[in-house]
C-alpha cells in the first residue's frame, strides 16, 4: 500500500526526519512541518513528482521565519538539496503560512508561487519584489492545475472566506489527499499527526472554526463543492491529519457547524457554544 498514514494513528512519528505520508511510483507526499511543543503546530507539506529527469516539488504552506530552519532541513532531507522545490503554494497570506517567502526565493529564485491574486498582492510586504516572481494564478474557477510528470496533476479549488476571503485547497489527484490551508485545521493541547479520537478532533477544530472561519453559508459552499471527490486523507495546515475513514464525518462536521458570523454577532450564542465545548473536554 503507497499510504503510511495510519501507521501514526495514536502514535507520534520520529519528528526529527521527515514524515512519508504516500509514496508510490515516482509520486511522494511528505509532512515536512514544525515540531514546536505549541497548541497552534503548523504543518507543511512537500508533494514530489519525478519522471526521468522531469522534477515538480510543490511546497505546500511552508511556514513562519522561526520554523524556516527545520523545515528547510526536512526537504533537504527529502531532495537532497532544497533548491529543487519548484513551486511554493501559500493558501492565503498568513504569516504562519507564508512568512518565510523571501527565504525560500532565495534558496530558488525561480520557484513559482502559487496562489490568488487577493494573496498575490499581499505577499510582497513579506519582503519580496513581485516583479522578479514567477506566479500562478489560482482561479476562482477552480480550473487551475499543475501537471504531475509522475502521473496525476495537483487541483487548485477556491475556499472563499475560509478564512480569507480568497483562500483556496490543494487536491492532489495522484494521493487523493486534499490539503486544506486553515479549513479542518484544530487547536490542540497534545497534537498527534493522525487523528486517534474523533469525538475529541472535532472539539479541537471547533475552537478553531468558530472564530476563524466566516460562515456556516461559507463552510456548506466549500463540502459542496469537493463532497464527491475521492479523499484517501484531509491534511490542514495546523492540527491532525484527518484519515480517509473519518473524512466522510469531517465533511459532515463543517457542513452543519456554525461559525464565525452565525455566532458572533449580538444575538449569537457564541459564549453558550465556548461554555458547552469547554464542559465536554
Ligand atoms: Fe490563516
Ligand atoms: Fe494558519
Amino acid at each position: 500500500m503507497p499510504y503510511y498514514i495510519n501507521n501514526y494513528i495514536g502514535k507520534l512519528p520520529d519528528l526529527s526526519s521527515p514524515v512519508i505520508l504516500y509514496e508510490e511510483g515516482g509520486h511522494r507526499v511528505a509532512w515536512v512541518g514544525s515540531a514546536e511543543e505549541t497548541m497552534f503546530r503548523c504543518n507543511a507539506y512537500l508533494i514530489s513528482s519525478v519522471s526521468g529527469s522531469e522534477e515538480v516539488h510543490l511546497l505546500l504552506d511552508a511556514g513562519g521565519n522561526q520554523h524556516f530552519e527545520q523545515v528547510v532541513k526536512r526537504v533537504e532531507r527529502l531532495l537532497g538539496d532544497p533548491s529543487k522545490v519548484t513551486h511554493l503554494v501559500f493558501h492565503h497570506q498568513d504569516p504562519d503560512v507564508a512568512g518565510s517567502v523571501s527565504r525560500w526565493l532565495e534558496i530558488n529564485p525561480d520557484a513559482v508561487i502559487v496562489t490568488t491574486p487577493r494573496t498575490k498582492v499581499l505577499l510582497p510586504y513579506y519582503s519580496i519584489d513581485p516583479a522578479r516572481v514567477k506566479w500562478l494564478d489560482v482561479s476562482t474557477l477552480d480550473d487551475t492545475t499543475i501537471k504531475l510528470p509522475a502521473g496525476g496533476r495537483a487541483l487548485f479549488i477556491s475556499a472563499p472566506f475560509l478564512h480569507f476571503p480568497d483562500a483556496f485547497v490543494t487536491y492532489d489527484t495522484r494521493s487523493k489527499i486534499l490539503f486544506s490551508g486553515d479549513i479542518f485545521a484544530a487547536i490542540q493541547k497534545k497534537w498527534e499527526l493522525v487523528v486517534s479520537n474523533w469525538k475529541r478532533h472535532q472539539i479541537e477544530m471547533s475552537y478553531f472554526h468558530i472564530y476563524y472561519m466566516a460562515s456556516n453559508k461559507a463552510l456548506r459552499f466549500f463540502v459542496n463543492k469537493v463532497k464527491d471527490f475521492p479523499v484517501e486523507a484531509i491534511a490542514p495546515q495546523h492540527g491532525s491529519i484527518i484519515p480517509k475513514e473519518l473524512v466522510a464525518d469531517a465533511f459532515e462536521f463543517l457542513r452543519t457547524l456554525k461559525c464565525g458570523t452565525d455566532l458572533l454577532y449580538e444575538e449569537s450564542p457564541i459564549q453558550e457554544v465556548l461554555d458547552d465545548l469547554i464542559q465536554e473536554v
